[in-house]
């Protein structure tokens, strides 16, 4: 019979993370007491500043379609927000606005790669980069690290990576899951591979406000107009700004890679939804330095609470992450051990333990191509963390 489904999507794997933060809705619904380190979102609302935006938008009528690319003064506060905080600079037409970083992540890939290039990501990585990938018709090239070099890839292993089919490399800085933040030699690196082997950088910054320890942001596309003019950066408002489900993300690019995304996006969404565009401007024309360090202190102190937790519980150990809101925790220690007579024998086990036995939801590395750890969100009430802690130590004691 012929095949009603094509193979892309029947190749395509569903977000590991999306599918375990409705697992534990959908456990909680049923009347049990789940506590979720799953959700990739901040816990607090969106601010009244970028909410007023959009309600002023929708008296005014700002509720039809706009430019495809996003309405100029969103992408003038976005040129100028590169700027400023990034030393970016993206004319206002060098700038598409979408429907979340997932989708111009999503516009990049479609406007740069073809079947057969390649795509460098280092691992461990955030779930869609390899999915997206493929569904492009390329293939993801992973180049592991590990906690020896707090999660940051090698420069020989990832120049050892390099074929005539390399066409890209991903950069996430700071990283989900590990919370990895690229120093400035880093970044020089991947740079002079890029410039030196003709590769475009795709550089995801949506963690740029979440830093810690003294660690700072640094873009790549700051290095020099040349590495600029090889880099296409990601951002959004999502983390930022509490706006995840509002849905706006933007890129910056050259001009012919921001003219080909415009052009995938005119025959695939149209502009991102207007009202949404409104609220992000209100956004970022409103942030200053006070509200991003009061977020950043909320998260400080429960990425404290949580690191400290964890490293209490025998047989896992983690490092304290420099950015984002999670903590890549290594569980090797937990495998091989038993529980009611099975015997743990992955991450993905040890995931589902902690849920069945402790009413922990977690993410096991396995969605983020590295096995014998588990991502936990910080981004939820220390009351919450300090609970998830004991039960799980306590579900932990159970093992033999
Ligand atoms: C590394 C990374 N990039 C991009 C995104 C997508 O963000 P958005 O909500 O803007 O689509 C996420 C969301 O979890 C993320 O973790």
């Amino acid at each position: 019979m012929r095949r009603l489904l094509s193979e892309r999507a029947r190749q395509v794997q569903p977000s590991l993370t999306l599918a375990l933060t409705a697992q534990a809705q959908e456990l909680r619904r049923q009347g049990k007491d789940i506590l979720s380190f799953t959700a990739g979102e901040p816990d607090f609302d969106t601010p009244d500043f970028a909410k007023t935006g959009a309600l002023e938008a929708i008296h005014a009528g700002y509720t039809k379609y706009t430019p495809t690319p996003g309405i100029l003064p969103l992408r003038e506060a976005i040129s100028a927000k590169f700027e400023r905080e990034n030393g970016l600079r993206y004319a206002p037409d060098q700038i598409v606005v979408s429907c979340g970083a997932k989708h111009s992540l999503f516009g990049a890939f479609m406007a740069i790669l073809d079947p057969g290039d390649e795509v460098i990501i280092p691992t461990p990585c955030w779930v869609s980069y390899p999915e997206q990938v493929r569904l492009m018709g390329a293939t993801p090239v992973f180049v592991p690290a590990d906690e020896s070099t707090d999660f940051l890839p090698d420069y020989d292993a990832l120049r050892r990576a390099l074929t005539q089919r390399t066409k890209a490399i991903v950069l996430n800085t700071p990283c989900n899951p590990t919370g990895a933040v690229y120093s400035r030699q880093h970044l020089k690196a991947i740079a002079s591979l890029a410039l030196t082997h003709d590769l475009w950088i795709v550089a995801d910054e949506i963690y740029e406000h979440l830093t810690y320890d003294g660690s700072t942001h640094e873009s790549i596309g700051a290095l020099s107009k040349e590495v600029l003019n090889r880099t296409i950066t990601v951002n959004g408002v999502s983390k930022s700004f509490a706006m995840t489900g509002w849905r706006i993300g933007y890129l910056g690019a050259p001009p012919e890679v921001v003219r080909a995304v415009s052009c995938l996006q005119d025959q695939m969404t149209s502009n991102a939804c207007t009202i949404a565009q409104h609220a992000a401007l209100a956004a970022l024309q409103n942030a200053d330095s006070q509200w991003y360090d009061s977020v950043r202190m909320t998260f400080d102190r429960r990425r404290q609470r949580m690191v400290e937790g964890l490293n209490r519980i025998e047989g896992i150990r983690c490092g304290a992450p420099r950015g984002a809101f999670y903590v890549f925790a290594n569980v090797q220690g937990l495998i091989g051990r038993r529980w009611q007579g099975r015997v743990l024998e992955s991450s993905a086990d040890v995931a589902a333990f902690l849920l069945e036995a402790a009413g922990v939801a977690t993410v096991p590395g396995e969605g983020f191509h590295a096995p014998g750890y588990l991502r936990l969100s910080y981004a939820t009430s220390e009351a919450v963390i300090q609970a998830g802690i004991e039960r799980m130590a306590e579900a932990v004691s159970q093992l033999k």
